[in-house]
């Protein structure tokens, strides 16, 4: 088995830490590389809450998956840099006048702070079905034009296990996009490579008339993390 260590934790430091001694190997590192990191100067510099934000932004900028007035689903939201990105393109805080207005529920089972303009349900796992019904109702009978997730577990290091975990939330989000997705409408989904990626492409073609997999190059090189983006969905009875 394929044995490495993963830093999904996407925490900014405020200050730059200026003795490292007597922290962990591992803590070590992760600080080392963070403050190498441009990413997280950058998402310091531009107000985001974490350096995933240039992932979506990157993503958008090559397919173009967020516009004003979109409905949209953040799943796996914490801290809330991917909530801030569609807050600002789906115009749901109304800052863009004579734009449509959009809307954002962002879902974590982490508690995170508010992003305004977004509904954030916190402490709510996306693989439980009470969360689906939670949403359900604050959809209120609307359809949904992306949905995005970015969710992770924390990782193992064991890369068999992580990816079969990883691969689990994608299938819960996937189970949701079905049941509450326009005709036409996107599906986003970080996974981490592994044996079942193939399986999911392969699920992802029989709903969506386009699927590709994306990698910003905000994503670490060192990591096997990459996207689907499944496009034009075909609508349930097409399955
Ligand atoms: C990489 S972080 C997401 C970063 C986020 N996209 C951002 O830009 O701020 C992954 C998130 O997935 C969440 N997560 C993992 N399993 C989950 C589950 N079952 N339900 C909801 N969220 C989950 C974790 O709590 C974590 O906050």
């Amino acid at each position: 088995m394929h044995i490495k260590r993963l830093h999904t934790c996407c925490t900014l430091l405020k200050e730059r830490p200026t003795n490292l001694k007597g922290k962990k190997h591992s803590s070590q590192l992760w600080l080392t590389r963070q403050l190498k990191d441009p990413y997280v100067e950058k998402a310091k510099k531009e107000n985001y809450r974490c350096r995933s934000a240039f992932k979506l932004l990157e993503i958008n900028e090559r397919h173009n998956i967020l516009s004003p007035g979109m409905i949209v689903i953040d799943c796996g939201a914490a801290p809330g840099s991917w909530t801030q990105v569609a807050v600002k393109l789906t115009n749901s805080n109304g800052s863009q006048e004579n734009k449509p207005i959009g809307s954002v529920f962002s879902i974590d089972r982490q508690l995170f702070h508010q992003v305004e303009g977004a509904h954030i349900l916190g402490n709510s796992d996306f693989t439980s079905l009470e969360t689906h019904r939670k949403l359900r109702d604050l959809l209120n009978g609307k359809l949904v034009d992306l949905v995005m997730s970015d969710m992770a577990p924390n990782a193992s290091g064991v890369r068999d296990i992580d990816h079969e975990v990883i691969i689990t939330l994608a299938y819960s989000a996937l189970k949701f996009a079905l049941q509450f997705s326009k005709p036409g409408s996107t599906f986003l989904t970080k996974i981490w490579d592994g044996g079942k990626s193939s399986q999911l492409e392969e699920d992802l073609c029989k709903f969506y008339n386009k699927v590709k997999v994306v990698r910003p190059d905000a994503t670490r090189d060192d990591s096997h993390e990459m996207y689907f983006l499944a496009r034009e969905f075909k609508g349930l009875k097409a399955g």
